[in-house]
């Protein structure tokens, strides 16, 4: 019989610490709910010690969220374990993840301490933890580059404690597949009561081998996989579940193992988690990138209008992925509208699919095709989780290739409508400086992208930028036809991502 992988999200923790990640709470919240619907086993929801906002986000997903077991990661300290149980006590299913550095070089340079004394601080901070409740992690920092002998001491001593999992990071990225499984087959030899523990690895991609290592650890004698939607994360980001789970999935002739992961559910969580971070998916990434389907080569496309297997080793429809089909036009109506967006994973409320649907007209009226892709962008684009205290009502542009591009900008901020304009060195900064002047606020882009959704002259645009205000880095995204519409709403979903999460004030004079 096919063994059970437990498959544990960290998207909302290892992930948020993607550069310019940050999500709000609400947001938080609407991915761990497609992180269930999705199937996964446990949602690592957050570091509660880090900050009151991640203590309470971790708190109301422990609330909402039945199914999956609900996770909080505490640094090997009192303050931390208290704050990882104060988070996770509402869940049906609550963890707590221990975590403690075991490489010389952790210890030596970063927390200064002695292999005895790092040996009785996990102990104790298992033991601790314990006594708030029976499924607690442990995890030896850096373990990739641990003494394997002290590793296996470590983790002896962790499992006596109480430790239920003990995960394996491989926390800098530095190991290569064969090796890595090498470890986890000596730690299921070497370590007498490891069978009391599920072992469960956790691989960072810095080589870019983080999925090619951890299928390798289950390969060997791994119980669990840490991953993140889209492989976001620290650096190079993590494992990505979508290439874990579909490797299982694709070669159950070489793995046979099985997860609770309803496949078909990927692509709408990868589209949440990109939309609600900023951060995009690169076209070629493997099962969700744009192109993860697209066959352009002649010999390639006509092998797969003869057998579809012959170039591709997945369904598309496997994971969730539209197939870019024509599907509505102007003289569309409501209903065919609301039917295809059922199928593509949106359940609207009355109010939200009356707004989908003008949005729809309005874009039909532009654009002779509207595509799958155009559909998930206008729906996408109205679910904006942030409150929208600044929202773009009037956009003027006036400038060319012999003259400095002059914007002008009309907002609506709550029940005013507000016009500033501005000069600036293209047309997207010029409406920036006109904003500034209506918010108070100054942001400094440090990224600025714009991508097609679709084909096409008349396709829609979405920008994302990445930008510091006041010292805190965030992320916008917005989408129109018109890439300068586009470039506004980004900023103003950055502005408002801002502003509603109370780091500034509304200008004096509104
Ligand atoms: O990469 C790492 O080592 C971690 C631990 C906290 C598990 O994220
Ligand atoms: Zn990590």
């Amino acid at each position: 019989m096919k063994k059970q992988i437990i498959v544990f999200d960290t998207t909302l923790r290892d992930g948020e610490q993607s550069p310019g990640a940050s999500l709000q709470r609400n947001e938080k919240l609407e991915i761990a709910q497609q992180l269930a619907k999705l199937g996964v086993d446990a949602i690592e929801a957050g570091f509660p010690i880090a900050s009151p906002d991640d203590l309470e986000a971790v708190k109301l997903i422990s609330k909402k969220i039945k199914g999956p077991a609900i996770c909080g990661l505490a640094r090997s300290l009192k303050a931390d374990i208290d704050a990882a149980y104060k988070a996770v006590k509402p869940a049906n299913r609550p963890r707590i993840h221990v975590f403690l550095a075991t490489s010389k070089i952790h210890m030596q340079y970063k927390l200064k301490k002695a292999e005895e004394e790092i040996l009785k601080q996990a102990v104790e901070a298992v033991k601790y933890a314990k006594r708030y409740i029976s499924d607690i992690e442990f995890s030896p920092e850096d373990a990739s580059r641990t003494e394997p002998n002290f590793l296996f001491n470590v983790i002896e001593k962790v499992i006596d404690a109480g430790a239920t999992t003990v995960n394996i990071p491989d926390t800098v990225g530095y190991s290569i597949p064969e090796e890595f499984g090498r470890l986890i087959y000596n730690i299921t030899r070497r370590v007498p009561n490891i069978n009391k523990a599920v072992i469960s690895v956790h691989c960072h991609n810095d080589l870019g081998l983080a999925v090619a290592n951890s299928l390798a650890a289950v390969k060997n004698g791994a119980g669990q996989v840490e991953c993140t939607i889209n492989g976001i994360g620290e650096r190079a980001g993590n494992a990505s579940l979508e290439e874990i789970v579909m490797g299982m999935d694709t070669r159950k002739d070489f793995f046979d193992k099985k997860t609770h992961i309803k496949t078909r559910h990927i692509y709408e969580t990868s589209r949440m988690v990109s939309r609600l971070t900023g951060i995009n998916v690169q076209p070629n990434k493997a099962i969700v990138g744009s192109n993860a389907f697209a066959h352009e080569a002649g010999i390639h496309q006509d092998g797969i209008l003869k057998r579809r297997t012959t170039y591709e080793i997945m369904k598309p429809s496997d994971v969730g992925f539209g197939e870019t089909k024509l599907v509505l036009g102007k003289h569309s109506g409501r209903h065919a509208l609301s039917a295809r967006l059922k199928k593509l994973g949106y359940n609207l409320k009355e109010n939200e699919l009356k707004k989908a649907f003008e949005r729809f007209k309005q874009l039909a009226d532009k654009k002779k095709n509207v595509y799958d892709e155009d559909l998930s962008a206008i729906v996408e684009d109205q679910m904006v989780s942030v409150p929208e205290l600044y929202r773009l009502e009037y956009l003027h542009i006036e400038g060319g290739t012999q003259s400095e591009p002059k914007a002008t900008v009309k907002l609506r901020v709550k029940t005013k409508s507000v016009e500033a304009t501005a000069s600036g060195d293209g047309p997207v900064d010029a409406c920036y400086k006109a904003v500034d002047k209506i918010t108070g606020l100054r942001g400094k882009l440090l990224d600025y992208s714009i991508r097609s959704i679709t084909s096409g002259k008349d396709a829609i645009g979405e920008a994302s930028i990445k930008l510091t205000v006041k010292g805190r880095v965030v992320t916008g995204r917005g989408t129109s036809t018109d890439v300068i519409e586009a470039s506004v709403k980004a900023y103003l979903n950055a502005m408002n991502k801002i502003t509603s999460s109370g780091s500034s004030k509304l200008k004096q004079c509104l």
